[in-house]
């Protein structure tokens, strides 16, 4: 085995400090903890990464290039920071709305002048979300300028183009549950565009190779009828808590472990 460099107290003799710290970290106990012991040579720092619970999502080797703030401005790690916010906010604002035609905007109204902190509970979702959609344009900008979407990484892309997806989808949904004046006609013309894509929506081109019509299109399956109400609500609500973040999770735990995979980018 190779002696340790002298930089890590290798070849001198120990001092009192170096005596009590073997003695802190050379037996049983410290052992059953910390299995690698301390992490003074490479292969231990490695194998710390890789049988710790917490670093073990993490890349066993990074460049030290690719960590500086600079390269990625932590655009990916504030996102998923800003999902998790949101995830917390969302579960809390749930206790106080309830998603039914003659009660939502009520609902929104008491949040903001009757419940203690509900203006600035609900002003977190709000702001956050907009901050997430900012933040994953510039995490996806990083990317492309760093050209990390490149092999091995052309998946991992991929995963992030769905997630970017689903965050924008999350926001559409969300704008409905206020059942205010803007999110309703936001939504109304959102949801009138897919009428219109090809073969599924009952005014694209094509729809009559499918059959779509105005009751049975993709318009139809996401308002639940043929104009928004009750039904539009529900399904926003049920898209908005449930569905999509459960979807988001599952994408971001995959996001993460193919980043530990592919290694990170840049030069090593
Ligand atoms: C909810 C959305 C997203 C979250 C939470 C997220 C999170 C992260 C995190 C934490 C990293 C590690 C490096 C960093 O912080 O920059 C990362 C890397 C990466 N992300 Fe995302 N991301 C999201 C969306 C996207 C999108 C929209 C794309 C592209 C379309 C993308 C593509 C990538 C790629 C290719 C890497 C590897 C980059 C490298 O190795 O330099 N991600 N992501």
């Amino acid at each position: 085995m190779s002696k340790a460099s002298p930089e890590h107290g290798g070849d001198r003799k120990p001092g009192v400090i170096g005596t009590v710290w073997k003695l802190v970290t050379n037996n049983f106990i410290f052992r059953t903890v910390f299995r690698t012991g301390f992490p003074d040579t490479m292969l231990k720092r490695m194998a710390v990464m890789r049988s710790s619970f917490l670093m073990h999502i993490l890349p066993t080797k990074v460049g030290v290039h690719g960590l500086k703030l600079y390269y990625t401005w932590c655009m990916g790690g504030i996102t998923f920071f800003l999902f998790l916010l949101l995830t917390l906010t969302g579960v809390l604002l749930m206790f106080y709305y309830i998603p039914e035609e003659h009660r939502a905007y009520n609902d929104m109204k008491d949040l903001l002048y009757m419940v203690p902190y509900g203006r600035i509970l609900r002003n977190m979702h709000r702001w956050g979300a907009h901050a997430m959609v900012f933040t994953v344009i510039l995490h996806m900008a990083r990317v492309f300028y760093t050209g990390s979407y490149k092999t091995p990484r052309q998946f991992n892309w991929v995963v992030g183009v769905l997630l970017l997806t689903i965050t924008l989808l999350l926001s559409f949904t969300g704008y409905l549950l206020p059942w205010d004046q803007l999110g309703f006609w936001a939504v109304t013309v959102g949801t009138n565009m897919a009428g219109a894509t090809p073969f599924i929506g009952f005014e694209g081109p094509f729809s009559e190779l499918l059959g779509a019509q105005i009751d049975n299109d993709i318009r139809f399956a996401m308002i639940g009828g043929t104009r928004i109400g009750a039904n539009a609500l529900i399904r926003a609500y049920v898209w908005h808590c449930v569905g999509l973040p459960l979807i988001a999770s599952g994408l971001i735990l995959f996001h993460f472990y193919r980043v530990r995979k592919d290694g990170f980018s840049g030069p090593l």
